[in-house]
């Protein structure tokens, strides 16, 4: 056990360049720290990330409200800790002091309660979840489009990769980024004028259809696998709420000439997952219609059918879709809830249900690393937190370096 001895906030900025709240605390004087990430796409109940007044306002209620409470508390546990932040911030969304100031502080204050102990972050997370630290499988972000990207990009917003049966960490990396250097290749050929530039993830963002970019990931998945000797599946984010038109009540795909209702939609991902054997598809239907997803499950049996915005790693809202068939798999994103001690009742959900959970990055991001070890001690299968791109790559360069603890060779079987 350690006192926490300080706890300071300040702003920093993020990938995209927008403003976010690092915290830097201390436990018996060594310092631990971290900043949080930032959605563009988010679901609508997720908790509030900032007081009103933003990441600035959230320095200030962690100077006034929460380091006067917790200066000079015994650190003990990351599931204590984060349950008096919850205490202190007092509504069930996190509105008074903000889900991603809450959450800032409770990777710092175990970040720093590590470096105390000499013990790396993945280890304690472990040690309190009872989980056997294993790696996840990397998926990654290889196109872009969506809010992600520019006019013109795919409607649809995240063409993934993923390795399924790497031998080792380093190769289930390599292999996704020799794919998003391959797709560079076959985009360069097939569609003039495309300077290769990229979306928010560091995926591409070229102005093709739908079809186009998803032939083009399949063709270098299908490429590099062979050369490897790796099997890379390919997976796709509809995150279906934005390309939803409320009027028409149309799931709209321009690239495409497609307007479609709901079971037109549900038709439509079929034949794509069928077309692409795609392994992975994350919100194809809005958040409030679990019942679209369950119909889904029921057509693609071994497709992991993931939510995102429709559970927003809140534990109930899996437990409820795990009930009734929407899903098998779900998108962990710490500050959807704001705290580790909350993503981890979402893990839990998901591993005493029988789904895989997906530790995931958000599309802002900094060079923080501590989703992997939230991945490693959580007991997450699959890890989405694209390929390429700083921000991106210190996720997956973590892995390795926690790999010489763990074994590079322990890396999870979705299939
Ligand atoms: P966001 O989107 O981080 O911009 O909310 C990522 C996703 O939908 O998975
Ligand atoms: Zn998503």
């Amino acid at each position: 056990m350690g006192r926490i001895t300080s706890l300071v906030g300040r702003v920093v900025f993020d990938s995209r360049g927008d403003k976010t709240i690092e915290v830097e605390a201390a436990v018996d004087g060594v310092k631990g720290r971290a900043a949080a990430p930032a959605g563009k796409s988010r679901g609508r109940r997720e908790v509030e990330p900032y007081p009103a007044g933003g990441p600035e306002a959230a320095v200030k209620v962690l100077r006034e409200k929460v380091a006067p409470r917790l200066v000079g508390h015994e650190y003990a546990s990351f599931i204590e800790f984060d349950q008096l932040l919850q205490e202190i911030d007092g509504t069930p969304n996190f509105s008074n002091i903000g889900g991603n100031t809450a959450l800032a502080a409770s990777v710092a204050a175990l970040t720093a309660y590590a470096a105390l102990r000499g013990d790396p972050p993945y280890k304690l997370i472990a040690r309190e979840t009872g989980q056997e630290p294993a790696l996840p499988l990397p998926l990654g972000n290889v196109l872009g489009g969506g809010k992600h990207a520019g006019q013109g990009a795919p409607e649809i917003q995240e063409y993934l990769v993923i390795p399924l049966n790497p031998k080792t960490i380093h190769e289930a990396v390599e292999a996704n980024i020799r794919v998003h250097r391959r797709l560079g290749e076959i985009l360069s050929r097939r569609v003039s004028g495309f300077p290769l530039g990229k979306g928010d993830e560091g995926g591409y963002a070229p102005p093709i259809s739908v079809e186009a970019a998803l032939d083009a990931v399949k063709e270098a998945a299908q490429r590099v696998g062979d050369e490897m000797g790796v099997r890379i599946g390919v997976g796709l984010d509809v995150a279906a709420g934005s390309i939803y038109d409320e009027s028409s009540r149309r799931y709209v795909l321009k690239s495409q000439g497609l307007y479609l209702d709901r079971e037109g939609f549900l038709n439509y991902i079929v034949e794509l997952a069928e077309k692409a054997n795609l392994v992975y598809i994350e919100d194809p239907f809005l958040e409030d219609d679990p019942d679209a997803f369950a119909e889904l499950r029921k057509q693609l049996p071994n497709t992991l059918i993931c939510g995102d915005d429709l559970v927003v790693t809140r534990r109930e809202l899996i437990e409820d879709c795990l009930k009734k068939g929407a899903i098998n798999a779900a998108i962990i994103k710490p500050n959807q809830v704001g705290s580790l001690y909350l993503t981890w009742r979402a893990v839990d959900a998901c591993l005493k249900g029988g789904a895989v959970p997906v530790a995931s990055h958000r599309s802002g991001e900094t060079t923080d690393a501590y989703l992997s070890h939230l991945a490693v001690g959580m007991g997450c299968k699959v890890i989405k937190a694209g390929v390429l791109g700083g921000e991106r790559i210190a996720k997956a360069n973590e892995l390795v370096r926690i790999s010489e603890e763990v074994g590079a060779s322990k890396v999870s079987r979705i299939v």
